[in-house]
Protein backbone atom coordinates (compact mmCIF):
# COMPACT_ATOMS: atom_id res chain seq x y z
CA UNK A 1 0.00 0.00 0.00
CA UNK A 2 1.65 3.40 -0.83
CA UNK A 3 1.72 6.94 0.63
CA UNK A 4 0.65 9.15 -1.05
CA UNK A 5 1.52 13.33 0.29
CA UNK A 6 -0.54 15.74 -1.20
CA UNK A 7 2.07 19.00 -0.89
CA UNK A 8 1.08 22.58 -0.31
CA UNK A 9 2.12 24.88 -3.18
CA UNK A 10 4.57 27.84 -3.26
CA UNK A 11 3.17 31.27 -2.45
CA UNK A 12 1.23 32.52 -5.56
CA UNK A 13 -0.36 28.98 -6.35
CA UNK A 14 -4.03 29.14 -5.18
CA UNK A 15 -4.60 25.67 -6.21
CA UNK A 16 -3.86 22.37 -4.37
CA UNK A 17 -3.02 19.12 -6.42
CA UNK A 18 -5.75 17.11 -4.80
CA UNK A 19 -9.31 17.89 -2.50
CA UNK A 20 -11.45 16.26 -0.22
CA UNK A 21 -13.17 14.42 -3.00
CA UNK A 22 -10.27 12.93 -4.65
CA UNK A 23 -8.79 12.07 -1.69
CA UNK A 24 -11.57 9.40 -1.24
CA UNK A 25 -10.73 8.47 -4.88
CA UNK A 26 -7.43 7.80 -4.26
CA UNK A 27 -8.04 5.92 -1.18
CA UNK A 28 -10.27 3.35 -3.07
CA UNK A 29 -7.28 2.54 -4.97
CA UNK A 30 -6.06 1.20 -2.27
CA UNK A 31 -3.45 4.33 -1.37
CA UNK A 32 -3.37 6.02 2.02
CA UNK A 33 -3.23 9.99 1.91
CA UNK A 34 -1.46 12.39 4.04
CA UNK A 35 -2.04 15.67 3.19
CA UNK A 36 0.74 18.37 4.22
CA UNK A 37 -1.24 20.97 6.55
CA UNK A 38 -2.91 23.90 5.42
CA UNK A 39 -2.41 22.36 1.35
CA UNK A 40 -5.76 23.55 0.12
CA UNK A 41 -6.42 26.54 2.34
CA UNK A 42 -6.32 28.87 -0.66
CA UNK A 43 -8.73 27.14 -2.57
CA UNK A 44 -11.35 26.77 0.32
CA UNK A 45 -10.54 23.14 1.44
CA UNK A 46 -10.19 23.57 5.03
CA UNK A 47 -7.87 20.63 6.50
CA UNK A 48 -10.64 19.24 8.71
CA UNK A 49 -12.54 18.58 5.01
CA UNK A 50 -9.43 16.19 4.25
CA UNK A 51 -9.52 14.54 7.56
CA UNK A 52 -13.08 13.79 7.17
CA UNK A 53 -12.40 12.37 3.80
CA UNK A 54 -9.86 9.73 5.16
CA UNK A 55 -6.47 11.87 5.02
CA UNK A 56 -3.69 12.03 7.52
CA UNK A 57 -2.20 16.02 8.17
CA UNK A 58 1.42 16.26 8.35
CA UNK A 59 3.85 18.77 8.13
CA UNK A 60 5.94 19.73 4.85
CA UNK A 61 9.08 16.89 5.30
CA UNK A 62 6.52 13.99 6.15
CA UNK A 63 4.39 15.40 2.75
CA UNK A 64 7.07 15.84 0.78
CA UNK A 65 9.03 12.29 1.90
CA UNK A 66 6.04 10.12 0.78
CA UNK A 67 6.58 7.47 -1.79
CA UNK A 68 4.28 9.25 -4.14
CA UNK A 69 3.99 12.83 -4.55
CA UNK A 70 1.45 14.76 -6.08
CA UNK A 71 1.99 18.43 -6.93
CA UNK A 72 1.18 21.12 -9.48
CA UNK A 73 4.65 23.25 -9.20
CA UNK A 74 7.27 21.66 -10.55
CA UNK A 75 9.95 21.29 -7.14
CA UNK A 76 12.75 23.45 -7.07
CA UNK A 77 16.16 22.16 -5.49
CA UNK A 78 14.86 22.60 -1.78
CA UNK A 79 11.52 20.46 -2.34
CA UNK A 80 14.11 17.60 -4.88
CA UNK A 81 15.98 17.77 -1.59
CA UNK A 82 13.26 16.24 0.38
CA UNK A 83 11.49 13.69 -1.65
CA UNK A 84 12.70 10.06 -0.55
CA UNK A 85 15.07 8.08 -2.93
CA UNK A 86 12.94 6.45 -5.34
CA UNK A 87 9.81 8.24 -5.02
CA UNK A 88 7.55 9.14 -7.65
CA UNK A 89 6.97 12.92 -8.27
CA UNK A 90 3.66 13.64 -9.98
CA UNK A 91 3.15 17.55 -11.34
CA UNK A 92 3.41 19.86 -14.06
CA UNK A 93 6.89 19.38 -14.72
CA UNK A 94 7.31 20.61 -18.46
CA UNK A 95 10.26 18.58 -19.14
CA UNK A 96 10.75 20.44 -22.43
CA UNK A 97 11.62 23.63 -21.11
CA UNK A 98 13.51 22.12 -17.73
CA UNK A 99 16.15 19.79 -18.79
CA UNK A 100 17.92 20.64 -15.45
CA UNK A 101 15.10 19.09 -13.66
CA UNK A 102 14.63 16.20 -15.48
CA UNK A 103 18.36 15.52 -14.99
CA UNK A 104 17.82 15.99 -11.35
CA UNK A 105 15.17 14.37 -10.60
CA UNK A 106 17.22 11.42 -12.69
CA UNK A 107 19.97 11.76 -10.23
CA UNK A 108 17.73 10.90 -7.18
CA UNK A 109 16.65 7.94 -9.04
CA UNK A 110 13.49 9.56 -8.27
CA UNK A 111 10.79 8.86 -11.03
CA UNK A 112 8.77 11.67 -12.41
CA UNK A 113 5.67 11.91 -14.01
CA UNK A 114 5.16 15.07 -16.11
CA UNK A 115 1.44 15.68 -16.25
CA UNK A 116 1.31 18.20 -18.73
CA UNK A 117 2.90 15.49 -21.74
CA UNK A 118 -0.81 13.79 -21.22
CA UNK A 119 -1.32 12.96 -25.15
CA UNK A 120 -4.41 14.98 -26.79
CA UNK A 121 -6.07 11.34 -27.70
CA UNK A 122 -10.03 10.85 -26.66
CA UNK A 123 -8.80 7.94 -24.33
CA UNK A 124 -6.58 10.69 -22.29
CA UNK A 125 -9.04 13.39 -22.15
CA UNK A 126 -10.03 12.93 -18.72
CA UNK A 127 -6.56 12.90 -17.37
CA UNK A 128 -5.83 16.53 -19.66
CA UNK A 129 -5.03 18.59 -16.82
CA UNK A 130 -4.08 21.48 -19.48
CA UNK A 131 -7.23 21.21 -21.33
CA UNK A 132 -8.87 21.50 -18.11
CA UNK A 133 -6.83 24.52 -16.52
CA UNK A 134 -7.33 26.28 -20.13
CA UNK A 135 -11.01 25.89 -19.79
CA UNK A 136 -11.13 27.62 -16.77
CA UNK A 137 -8.47 30.05 -17.65
CA UNK A 138 -10.04 31.06 -20.83
CA UNK A 139 -13.49 31.33 -19.02
CA UNK A 140 -11.75 33.35 -16.27
CA UNK A 141 -9.92 35.60 -19.07
CA UNK A 142 -13.67 36.76 -19.74
CA UNK A 143 -13.95 37.72 -16.46
CA UNK A 144 -11.44 39.54 -15.74
CA UNK A 145 -11.80 41.59 -19.16
CA UNK A 146 -15.53 42.33 -18.31
CA UNK A 147 -14.31 43.41 -14.96
CA UNK A 148 -11.99 45.46 -16.40
CA UNK A 149 -14.41 47.05 -19.39
CA UNK A 150 -16.70 49.70 -18.50
CA UNK A 151 -19.67 49.14 -19.92
CA UNK A 152 -22.05 45.88 -20.06
CA UNK A 153 -21.31 43.15 -22.87
CA UNK A 154 -25.09 42.82 -23.55
CA UNK A 155 -26.63 44.79 -25.98
CA UNK A 156 -29.75 46.54 -24.06
CA UNK A 157 -32.57 49.05 -24.21
CA UNK A 158 -33.16 50.92 -21.84
CA UNK A 159 -35.22 53.79 -20.83
CA UNK A 160 -32.25 55.76 -20.28
CA UNK A 161 -31.52 55.01 -23.79
CA UNK A 162 -30.14 52.18 -26.37
CA UNK A 163 -26.58 50.20 -25.33
CA UNK A 164 -24.69 48.27 -28.26
CA UNK A 165 -23.71 44.80 -26.95
CA UNK A 166 -19.69 44.50 -26.75
CA UNK A 167 -17.61 42.89 -29.23
CA UNK A 168 -14.74 40.93 -28.51
CA UNK A 169 -12.74 39.19 -30.70
CA UNK A 170 -11.03 35.81 -29.54
CA UNK A 171 -7.48 34.64 -31.55
CA UNK A 172 -7.00 31.15 -31.39
CA UNK A 173 -9.77 28.70 -30.91
CA UNK A 174 -8.29 25.88 -28.89
CA UNK A 175 -9.68 25.03 -25.72
CA UNK A 176 -9.06 28.31 -23.69
CA UNK A 177 -10.22 30.27 -26.87
CA UNK A 178 -13.41 28.19 -27.10
CA UNK A 179 -14.10 28.29 -23.10
CA UNK A 180 -13.69 32.41 -23.61
CA UNK A 181 -15.80 32.50 -26.91
CA UNK A 182 -18.72 30.57 -24.45
CA UNK A 183 -18.45 33.09 -21.82
CA UNK A 184 -18.21 36.21 -23.90
CA UNK A 185 -21.30 34.65 -26.02
CA UNK A 186 -23.22 33.66 -22.85
CA UNK A 187 -22.88 37.39 -21.42
CA UNK A 188 -24.36 38.49 -24.45
CA UNK A 189 -21.39 39.84 -26.76
CA UNK A 190 -21.29 39.61 -30.10
CA UNK A 191 -17.80 37.32 -30.35
CA UNK A 192 -16.16 36.28 -33.91
CA UNK A 193 -12.95 33.96 -33.37
CA UNK A 194 -9.81 33.30 -35.55
CA UNK A 195 -7.52 29.95 -35.89
CA UNK A 196 -5.41 28.58 -38.46
CA UNK A 197 -7.25 25.42 -38.14
CA UNK A 198 -10.53 25.57 -40.23
CA UNK A 199 -11.90 22.22 -38.60
CA UNK A 200 -12.83 24.68 -35.27
CA UNK A 201 -15.13 27.23 -37.17
CA UNK A 202 -18.04 24.75 -36.75
CA UNK A 203 -16.77 24.36 -33.10
CA UNK A 204 -17.08 28.42 -32.77
CA UNK A 205 -20.48 29.07 -34.70
CA UNK A 206 -22.10 26.46 -32.23
CA UNK A 207 -21.19 28.14 -28.67
CA UNK A 208 -22.22 31.13 -30.55
CA UNK A 209 -18.96 32.95 -32.45
CA UNK A 210 -18.79 34.06 -35.83
CA UNK A 211 -15.55 32.35 -37.62
CA UNK A 212 -13.28 34.82 -39.17
CA UNK A 213 -11.77 32.36 -41.90
CA UNK A 214 -8.14 33.44 -43.10
CA UNK A 215 -8.67 32.49 -46.86
CA UNK A 216 -4.82 30.83 -47.06
CA UNK A 217 -4.03 27.39 -47.13
CA UNK A 218 -2.72 25.59 -43.55
CA UNK A 219 -1.58 22.03 -43.11
CA UNK A 220 -3.83 19.58 -41.11
CA UNK A 221 -3.14 18.71 -37.82
CA UNK A 222 -1.89 16.01 -36.93
CA UNK A 223 -1.10 15.93 -33.34
CA UNK A 224 -4.46 17.93 -32.27
CA UNK A 225 -2.15 21.18 -32.17
CA UNK A 226 -1.61 23.57 -34.95
CA UNK A 227 1.35 23.94 -37.20
CA UNK A 228 3.70 27.14 -37.65
CA UNK A 229 1.54 29.06 -40.41
CA UNK A 230 2.92 30.56 -43.42
CA UNK A 231 4.57 34.05 -44.11
CA UNK A 232 1.20 34.11 -46.37
CA UNK A 233 -1.19 33.22 -43.80
CA UNK A 234 0.42 35.55 -41.32
CA UNK A 235 0.07 38.69 -43.68
CA UNK A 236 -4.09 38.20 -44.22
CA UNK A 237 -4.47 37.32 -40.63
CA UNK A 238 -3.03 40.40 -39.70
CA UNK A 239 -4.69 42.63 -41.81
CA UNK A 240 -7.79 40.97 -39.96
CA UNK A 241 -6.61 41.82 -37.04
CA UNK A 242 -5.52 45.58 -37.82
CA UNK A 243 -9.85 45.48 -39.06
CA UNK A 244 -11.19 44.37 -36.01
CA UNK A 245 -8.68 46.29 -33.55
CA UNK A 246 -10.64 49.25 -34.57
CA UNK A 247 -14.10 47.68 -34.24
CA UNK A 248 -14.14 45.60 -31.10
CA UNK A 249 -14.04 46.78 -27.39
CA UNK A 250 -12.28 43.10 -26.09
CA UNK A 251 -9.74 41.13 -27.65
CA UNK A 252 -8.31 37.61 -25.87
CA UNK A 253 -5.56 35.74 -27.43
CA UNK A 254 -5.08 32.46 -26.95
CA UNK A 255 -2.41 31.24 -30.04
CA UNK A 256 -0.02 28.94 -29.12
CA UNK A 257 2.00 26.05 -31.20
CA UNK A 258 3.68 23.82 -28.76
CA UNK A 259 7.52 24.05 -28.45
CA UNK A 260 7.48 27.53 -29.84
CA UNK A 261 7.37 30.72 -28.49
CA UNK A 262 3.99 32.29 -29.07
CA UNK A 263 3.36 34.03 -32.23
CA UNK A 264 2.73 37.95 -32.33
CA UNK A 265 -0.87 38.59 -33.31
CA UNK A 266 -1.77 41.89 -32.19
CA UNK A 267 0.97 44.59 -33.08
CA UNK A 268 1.39 48.28 -30.91
CA UNK A 269 -0.61 50.04 -33.81
CA UNK A 270 -3.17 47.58 -33.75
CA UNK A 271 -3.70 48.45 -30.07
CA UNK A 272 -3.03 52.32 -30.67
CA UNK A 273 -6.42 51.88 -33.15
CA UNK A 274 -8.22 50.43 -30.19
CA UNK A 275 -10.90 52.69 -28.42
CA UNK A 276 -9.75 54.19 -24.90
CA UNK A 277 -11.21 51.69 -22.39
CA UNK A 278 -10.62 48.50 -24.58
CA UNK A 279 -9.56 45.43 -23.04
CA UNK A 280 -7.21 42.91 -24.11
CA UNK A 281 -6.17 39.68 -22.23
CA UNK A 282 -3.20 37.76 -23.49
CA UNK A 283 -3.79 34.38 -22.41
CA UNK A 284 -0.26 33.51 -23.76
CA UNK A 285 1.66 36.14 -22.08
CA UNK A 286 3.96 33.40 -20.59
CA UNK A 287 5.15 31.91 -23.58
CA UNK A 288 6.26 35.19 -24.37
CA UNK A 289 3.10 36.86 -25.56
CA UNK A 290 0.75 37.21 -28.60
CA UNK A 291 0.57 41.33 -28.18
CA UNK A 292 2.87 43.63 -28.14
CA UNK A 293 3.79 45.65 -25.18
CA UNK A 294 1.99 42.81 -22.70
CA UNK A 295 4.26 42.06 -20.06
CA UNK A 296 3.65 38.43 -18.12
CA UNK A 297 1.44 38.37 -14.60
CA UNK A 298 1.00 42.36 -15.35
CA UNK A 299 -2.11 44.60 -15.68
CA UNK A 300 -0.73 47.20 -18.47
CA UNK A 301 -2.48 50.85 -19.37
CA UNK A 302 -1.02 51.96 -22.39
CA UNK A 303 -1.17 55.96 -23.40
CA UNK A 304 -3.98 55.46 -25.37
CA UNK A 305 -6.01 54.05 -22.80
CA UNK A 306 -6.30 50.28 -23.75
CA UNK A 307 -5.56 48.32 -20.76
CA UNK A 308 -3.18 44.89 -21.63
CA UNK A 309 -3.99 42.30 -18.90
CA UNK A 310 -0.70 39.55 -19.15
CA UNK A 311 -2.06 37.50 -16.28
CA UNK A 312 -0.33 34.02 -15.57
CA UNK A 313 -2.20 32.62 -12.93
CA UNK A 314 -5.90 32.90 -14.47
CA UNK A 315 -7.04 29.40 -13.68
CA UNK A 316 -5.50 29.70 -9.80
CA UNK A 317 -8.19 32.47 -9.93
CA UNK A 318 -10.56 30.11 -9.66
CA UNK A 319 -8.67 27.68 -7.01
CA UNK A 320 -11.70 25.75 -5.78
CA UNK A 321 -12.77 24.94 -9.19
CA UNK A 322 -9.31 24.37 -10.47
CA UNK A 323 -8.50 22.21 -8.07
CA UNK A 324 -11.25 20.11 -7.88
CA UNK A 325 -11.02 19.31 -12.08
CA UNK A 326 -6.85 18.95 -11.48
CA UNK A 327 -7.26 16.86 -8.57
CA UNK A 328 -9.56 14.81 -10.83
CA UNK A 329 -7.64 14.57 -13.41
CA UNK A 330 -5.25 13.32 -11.17
CA UNK A 331 -6.80 10.36 -9.15
CA UNK A 332 -7.77 9.28 -13.20
CA UNK A 333 -3.83 9.21 -13.91
CA UNK A 334 -3.25 7.63 -10.34
CA UNK A 335 -6.62 4.87 -11.35
CA UNK A 336 -4.76 3.97 -14.42
CA UNK A 337 -1.13 3.44 -12.63
CA UNK A 338 -2.65 1.49 -9.96
CA UNK A 339 -5.08 -1.38 -12.29
CA UNK A 340 -5.65 -3.89 -9.34
CA UNK A 341 -6.73 -1.30 -7.20
CA UNK A 342 -4.22 -2.60 -4.73
CA UNK A 343 -2.60 0.83 -3.90
CA UNK A 344 0.55 -0.61 -6.06
CA UNK A 345 1.40 1.76 -8.89
CA UNK A 346 2.45 -0.33 -11.55
CA UNK A 347 3.66 1.95 -15.20
CA UNK A 348 2.66 0.29 -18.30
CA UNK A 349 4.97 1.35 -21.17
CA UNK A 350 3.19 -0.34 -23.95
CA UNK A 351 0.27 2.22 -23.15
CA UNK A 352 0.72 5.54 -25.05
CA UNK A 353 -0.75 7.55 -22.02
CA UNK A 354 1.81 6.49 -19.36
CA UNK A 355 4.64 6.39 -21.64
CA UNK A 356 3.99 9.75 -22.53
CA UNK A 357 3.65 11.36 -19.47
CA UNK A 358 6.61 9.39 -17.75
CA UNK A 359 9.77 11.50 -18.07
CA UNK A 360 12.33 9.76 -15.85
CA UNK A 361 11.89 6.42 -14.61
CA UNK A 362 13.72 4.88 -11.87
CA UNK A 363 16.33 7.16 -12.41
CA UNK A 364 16.77 6.45 -16.46
CA UNK A 365 15.61 9.58 -18.26
CA UNK A 366 12.89 8.58 -20.78
CA UNK A 367 12.39 12.38 -22.01
CA UNK A 368 11.04 13.16 -24.97
CA UNK A 369 8.55 9.74 -25.44
CA UNK A 370 7.37 8.98 -29.41
CA UNK A 371 5.37 10.94 -30.87
CA UNK A 372 1.59 10.24 -30.69
CA UNK A 373 -0.42 10.97 -33.76
CA UNK A 374 -3.79 12.43 -33.22
CA UNK A 375 -6.31 12.52 -36.11
CA UNK A 376 -7.88 16.34 -35.71
CA UNK A 377 -9.13 16.57 -39.36
CA UNK A 378 -12.28 14.13 -39.73
CA UNK A 379 -13.33 15.81 -42.88
CA UNK A 380 -9.91 15.77 -45.04
CA UNK A 381 -9.53 11.84 -43.56
CA UNK A 382 -12.86 11.01 -44.73
CA UNK A 383 -12.42 12.40 -47.86
CA UNK A 384 -8.91 10.78 -48.42
CA UNK A 385 -10.78 7.30 -47.07
CA UNK A 386 -13.86 7.02 -48.63
CA UNK A 387 -16.40 4.21 -47.02
CA UNK A 388 -17.49 1.87 -49.83
CA UNK A 389 -21.66 1.28 -49.36
CA UNK A 390 -22.85 -2.14 -50.85
CA UNK A 391 -25.75 -1.41 -53.17
CA UNK A 392 -28.60 -2.69 -52.00
CA UNK A 393 -29.66 -6.39 -53.40
CA UNK A 394 -32.46 -5.93 -55.79
CA UNK A 395 -35.14 -8.81 -56.14
CA UNK A 396 -35.34 -10.37 -59.06
CA UNK A 397 -38.05 -9.61 -62.14
CA UNK A 398 -39.39 -13.03 -62.40
CA UNK A 399 -39.66 -13.70 -58.26
CA UNK A 400 -41.27 -10.34 -57.56
CA UNK A 401 -43.71 -10.85 -60.74
CA UNK A 402 -44.39 -14.24 -58.90
CA UNK A 403 -45.03 -12.68 -55.38
CA UNK A 404 -47.13 -10.47 -57.05
CA UNK A 405 -49.08 -12.79 -59.11
CA UNK A 406 -49.64 -15.30 -55.57
CA UNK A 407 -50.83 -11.85 -53.88
CA UNK A 408 -53.28 -11.36 -56.01
CA UNK A 409 -54.65 -15.22 -56.29
CA UNK A 410 -54.48 -14.97 -52.31
CA UNK A 411 -56.64 -11.94 -52.46
CA UNK A 412 -59.12 -13.19 -54.84
CA UNK A 413 -59.51 -16.78 -53.02
CA UNK A 414 -60.24 -14.85 -49.65
CA UNK A 415 -62.87 -12.37 -51.60
CA UNK A 416 -64.33 -15.73 -53.06
CA UNK A 417 -64.92 -17.90 -50.37
CA UNK A 418 -64.41 -15.66 -46.71
CA UNK A 419 -67.52 -14.62 -45.57
CA UNK A 420 -68.70 -11.00 -44.98
CA UNK A 421 -67.25 -8.39 -43.71
CA UNK A 422 -64.06 -9.98 -44.40
CA UNK A 423 -62.96 -9.87 -47.93
CA UNK A 424 -63.74 -6.12 -47.79
CA UNK A 425 -61.37 -5.60 -44.30
CA UNK A 426 -59.08 -7.76 -45.89
CA UNK A 427 -58.92 -5.70 -49.03
CA UNK A 428 -58.04 -2.49 -47.31
CA UNK A 429 -55.89 -4.52 -45.09
CA UNK A 430 -53.89 -5.22 -48.03
CA UNK A 431 -53.71 -2.09 -49.58
CA UNK A 432 -52.88 -0.11 -46.68
CA UNK A 433 -49.97 -2.48 -46.38
CA UNK A 434 -48.93 -2.14 -50.50
CA UNK A 435 -48.82 1.72 -50.22
CA UNK A 436 -47.30 2.62 -46.64
CA UNK A 437 -44.58 0.48 -47.86
CA UNK A 438 -43.95 1.89 -51.14
CA UNK A 439 -44.38 5.24 -49.30
CA UNK A 440 -42.49 5.15 -46.24
CA UNK A 441 -40.16 3.07 -47.30
CA UNK A 442 -39.19 5.79 -49.80
CA UNK A 443 -38.69 8.60 -46.93
CA UNK A 444 -34.90 9.13 -46.60
CA UNK A 445 -33.56 7.42 -43.39
CA UNK A 446 -32.46 11.40 -41.84
CA UNK A 447 -36.71 11.90 -41.45
CA UNK A 448 -37.16 8.63 -40.10
CA UNK A 449 -37.96 10.42 -36.72
CA UNK A 450 -39.86 13.54 -38.23
CA UNK A 451 -42.11 9.94 -39.83
CA UNK A 452 -42.55 8.77 -35.97
CA UNK A 453 -44.60 12.41 -35.54
CA UNK A 454 -47.04 10.92 -38.06
CA UNK A 455 -47.23 7.39 -37.34
CA UNK A 456 -48.48 8.61 -33.64
CA UNK A 457 -51.69 9.53 -35.74
CA UNK A 458 -51.72 6.10 -37.06
CA UNK A 459 -51.00 4.08 -33.76
CA UNK A 460 -53.89 6.58 -32.38
CA UNK A 461 -56.23 5.14 -34.30
CA UNK A 462 -55.10 1.67 -33.52
CA UNK A 463 -55.51 2.23 -29.91
CA UNK A 464 -58.99 3.80 -30.68
CA UNK A 465 -60.16 0.50 -32.46
CA UNK A 466 -58.27 -1.53 -30.11
CA UNK A 467 -59.95 -0.38 -27.22
CA UNK A 468 -63.51 -1.01 -29.11
CA UNK A 469 -62.37 -4.39 -29.23
CA UNK A 470 -61.15 -5.33 -26.19
CA UNK A 471 -64.74 -6.14 -24.67
CA UNK A 472 -65.15 -8.49 -27.59
CA UNK A 473 -66.85 -11.95 -26.37
CA UNK A 474 -64.02 -13.97 -28.33
CA UNK A 475 -60.65 -14.34 -26.15
CA UNK A 476 -58.50 -14.43 -28.85
CA UNK A 477 -60.31 -10.69 -30.54
CA UNK A 478 -59.54 -9.90 -26.24
CA UNK A 479 -56.22 -10.52 -26.16
CA UNK A 480 -54.86 -9.23 -29.59
CA UNK A 481 -56.64 -5.28 -29.02
CA UNK A 482 -54.61 -5.80 -25.55
CA UNK A 483 -51.43 -5.94 -27.71
CA UNK A 484 -52.19 -3.43 -30.06
CA UNK A 485 -53.48 -1.08 -27.72
CA UNK A 486 -49.98 -2.12 -25.30
CA UNK A 487 -47.92 -1.96 -28.85
CA UNK A 488 -49.59 1.27 -30.25
CA UNK A 489 -49.12 2.94 -26.97
CA UNK A 490 -45.25 2.44 -27.04
CA UNK A 491 -45.07 3.56 -30.15
CA UNK A 492 -47.10 6.95 -29.13
CA UNK A 493 -45.28 7.88 -26.18
CA UNK A 494 -41.49 6.50 -27.61
CA UNK A 495 -42.30 8.91 -30.13
CA UNK A 496 -43.23 11.73 -28.90
CA UNK A 497 -39.90 11.42 -26.52
CA UNK A 498 -37.96 10.96 -29.19
CA UNK A 499 -39.64 13.92 -31.35
CA UNK A 500 -39.52 16.55 -28.24
CA UNK A 501 -35.66 15.45 -27.51
CA UNK A 502 -35.14 16.39 -31.24
CA UNK A 503 -37.08 19.95 -30.97
CA UNK A 504 -35.23 20.75 -27.73
CA UNK A 505 -32.05 19.87 -30.25
CA UNK A 506 -33.30 22.54 -32.87
CA UNK A 507 -33.92 24.74 -29.34
CA UNK A 508 -30.71 25.09 -28.39
CA UNK A 509 -29.29 25.17 -31.81
CA UNK A 510 -31.29 28.30 -32.27
CA UNK A 511 -30.81 30.02 -28.94
CA UNK A 512 -26.59 29.46 -29.43
CA UNK A 513 -27.16 31.56 -33.19
CA UNK A 514 -29.28 33.44 -31.86
CA UNK A 515 -26.63 34.79 -29.18
CA UNK A 516 -24.88 36.00 -31.94
CA UNK A 517 -25.71 39.63 -33.02
P1 LIG B 1 -4.54 25.11 -27.59
O1 LIG B 1 -3.36 24.48 -28.22
O2 LIG B 1 -5.75 24.29 -27.31
O3 LIG B 1 -5.01 26.37 -28.44
C1 LIG B 1 -4.12 27.23 -29.05
C2 LIG B 1 -4.83 27.68 -30.30
O4 LIG B 1 -4.05 28.68 -30.92
C3 LIG B 1 -4.98 26.55 -31.30
O5 LIG B 1 -6.33 26.40 -31.64
C4 LIG B 1 -4.15 27.01 -32.48
O6 LIG B 1 -4.70 26.58 -33.70
C5 LIG B 1 -4.22 28.51 -32.30
N1 LIG B 1 -3.18 29.20 -33.05
C6 LIG B 1 -1.92 28.82 -33.29
N2 LIG B 1 -1.30 29.74 -34.05
C7 LIG B 1 -2.19 30.72 -34.28
C8 LIG B 1 -2.15 31.93 -35.01
N3 LIG B 1 -1.04 32.34 -35.63
N4 LIG B 1 -3.26 32.69 -35.03
C9 LIG B 1 -4.39 32.31 -34.41
N5 LIG B 1 -4.48 31.17 -33.70
C10 LIG B 1 -3.39 30.39 -33.65
O7 LIG B 1 -4.03 25.78 -26.27
P2 LIG B 1 -4.91 26.17 -25.02
O8 LIG B 1 -4.86 25.03 -24.08
O9 LIG B 1 -6.22 26.69 -25.45
O10 LIG B 1 -4.06 27.35 -24.40
C11 LIG B 1 -4.04 28.62 -25.05
C12 LIG B 1 -3.04 29.54 -24.39
O11 LIG B 1 -3.47 29.89 -23.10
C13 LIG B 1 -1.66 28.95 -24.25
O12 LIG B 1 -0.71 29.97 -24.51
C14 LIG B 1 -1.62 28.55 -22.80
O13 LIG B 1 -0.31 28.47 -22.29
C15 LIG B 1 -2.38 29.70 -22.22
N6 LIG B 1 -2.89 29.49 -20.88
C16 LIG B 1 -2.77 30.56 -20.09
C17 LIG B 1 -3.21 30.52 -18.82
C18 LIG B 1 -3.06 31.76 -18.02
O14 LIG B 1 -3.29 31.72 -16.83
N7 LIG B 1 -2.71 32.86 -18.63
C19 LIG B 1 -3.79 29.29 -18.24
C20 LIG B 1 -3.97 28.21 -19.20
C21 LIG B 1 -3.51 28.32 -20.49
Amino acid sequence: MAVIGIVREPAGEARVSATPATIASLGRLGHTVRVERGAGAAASFPDADYEAAGAVLVGRAEAWGSEIVLAITAPGPEEIALLADGATLIALLSPALRPDLVESLAQRRITGLALDAVPRISRAQSMDVLSSMANIAGYRAVVEAAHEFGRFFTGQVTAAGKVPPAKVLVAGAGVAGLAAIGAASSLGAVVRATDPRPEVADQVTSIGGTYLPVDVEVAASTDGYAKATSADYDRRAAEIYTEQAADVDIIITTALIPGRAAPRLITASDVARMKPGSVIVDMAAGQGGNVEGSVAGERIVTDSGVIILGYTDLASRLASQASQLYGTNLANLVALLTPAKDGRLVIDFDDVVQRSVTVVRDGEVTWPPPAVQVAAAPAARAAADPVEVAPPKKMSTARRVTLIVLGIAALFAVNAFAPAPLPQHFTVLVLSVVIGFSVIGKVHHALHTPLMSVTNAISGVIVVGAMLQVTSPIPVVQVLATIAVLLASINIFGGFAVTRRMLAMFTLGNSAKGGRK
